[in-house]
């Protein structure tokens, strides 16, 4: 575990080089320049950069839908991971949007660390997409926080049911 400090800042388009080219090692079908610079430009987006040693480490998009949050993408420098980075951004937005808001996602069932942090965050597992990812036919696990959820029920959640875990 390295001390060195973090400094968590609004994302801004500056930033969408070192953005891309994180996502580019980071995820097997990595979003392009022009889907960050519009997700970016939506006024409704939370949207956070951490900054370690003067480079950006990581970074978190959330766009609101009426009124729920949807993250759209995260994901941390390799080399930075297993350190907090992304808990750290994820309660940094979590404080933007407001503790209670509510917030969704999808993640692969097989990407076990991801869904390792949104369970340590207060998300469930509460149903699935089929055939959701394009270049593998794998389902999507749909997540939320809610103020139920992060009790571990899932009766604020809608069309809720109890999703299977693991690949
Ligand atoms: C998922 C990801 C964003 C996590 O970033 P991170 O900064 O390493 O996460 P944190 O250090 O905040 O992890 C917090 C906790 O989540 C869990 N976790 C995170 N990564 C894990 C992994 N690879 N395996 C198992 N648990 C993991 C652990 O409980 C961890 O706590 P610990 O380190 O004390 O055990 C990062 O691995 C990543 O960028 N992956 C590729 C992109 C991706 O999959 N994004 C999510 C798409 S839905």
């Amino acid at each position: 575990m390295t001390e060195i400090p973090v400094e968590i800042r609004p994302l801004t388009y500056a930033d969408l080089p070192q953005v891309v080219a994180i996502e580019r090692r980071s995820l097997p079908t990595p979003w392009s320049l022009a889907m960050f610079v519009l997700e970016l430009s939506k006024p409704d987006g939370a949207c956070m950069a951490a900054v370690q040693d003067g480079r950006l480490a990581g970074y978190v998009i959330c766009s609101r839908y009426d009124d729920v949050w949807h993250v759209m993408s995260v994901a941390v420098d390799p080399a930075r991971r297993r350190q907090g980075i992304a808990t750290t951004l994820l309660e940094r937005i979590f404080d933007q949007v407001g503790h209670d808001a509510r917030v969704t996602l999808e993640v692969r069932p097989s990407n076990v660390g991801a869904i390792a942090l949104y369970e340590r965050l207060g998300f469930l597992a509460a149903g699935s997409r089929r055939r959701y990812y394009q270049d593998n036919g794998e389902d999507a696990l749909i997540m939320w926080r809610t103020p139920a959820t992060r009790g571990g029920r899932l009766d604020d959640v809608p069309n809720a049911r109890a999703a299977r875990l693991g690949p």
